[in-house]
């Protein structure tokens, strides 16, 4: 376990894996924290499917035109999905348990990214959103956000630079104009 300020600066997003499979025991643990991840009015709507058959990475890797290679690398894809009709804060609770995925998967230093899903295409003009349920026999009130890759990383990124942080975006105490 690295500090967390640490395990910060060093979570880059990678896209490339080695073939080794990810210890059984570290998927249950990278699972359990989207489990515990907050949600509003604590509704929970998320659910998962865990995705180890490399046919079926290969077949998710192809759901939408750009950026999704890193499915067909991974051993391991989680698809986060969550039911719309249970809550109007869905995105954002997917979103939290897809980032706490990867924190807990960078702890253990593997290596993670986020594949976007809902509002992207397919190069056929699909909604990648349809091509995943459609692949997983995922119900139709369930919108998928996310797909995270996770392995052993098999790229090296450079850590987070925390002297080139973009500390314009913050405002003290009121909103600056920082366009003058
Ligand atoms: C909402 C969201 C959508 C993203 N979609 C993709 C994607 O579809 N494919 C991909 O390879 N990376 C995707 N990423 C990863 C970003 O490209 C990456 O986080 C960004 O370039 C910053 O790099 P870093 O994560 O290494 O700091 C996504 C990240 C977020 C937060």
């Amino acid at each position: 376990m690295e500090n967390f300020h640490e395990l910060l600066i060093n979570r880059r997003s990678i896209r490339r894996y080695t073939d080794d499979p990810i210890d059984p025991e570290q998927v249950k643990m990278i699972i359990e924290a989207a489990l515990m991840s907050p949600s509003s009015k604590s509704v929970r709507p998320w659910q998962f499917v865990v995705v180890e058959d490399k046919d079926m990475l290969d077949k998710l890797s192809h759901c939408k035109a750009n950026y999704a290679t890193s499915i067909a690398s991974a051993p391991l894809a989680i698809v986060v999905a969550a039911d719309t009709t249970k809550s109007d804060a869905w995105i954002e609770d997917a979103s939290i348990a897809a980032v706490f995925m990867q924190l807990q998967a960078q702890d253990f230093g593997l290596g993670s990214c986020w594949v976007e899903v809902r509002e992207r295409f397919g190069s056929d003009g699909l909604p990648a959103e349809e091509y995943v349920r459609e692949a997983l026999g995922i119900p139709e009130q369930f919108g998928v956000l996310c797909i995270i890759t996770i392995g052993h990383k098999d790229e090296e990124r450079k850590p987070i630079n925390p002297e080139k942080l973009l500390w314009e975006k913050v405002h003290i105490g009121s909103w600056k104009n920082t366009d003058e």
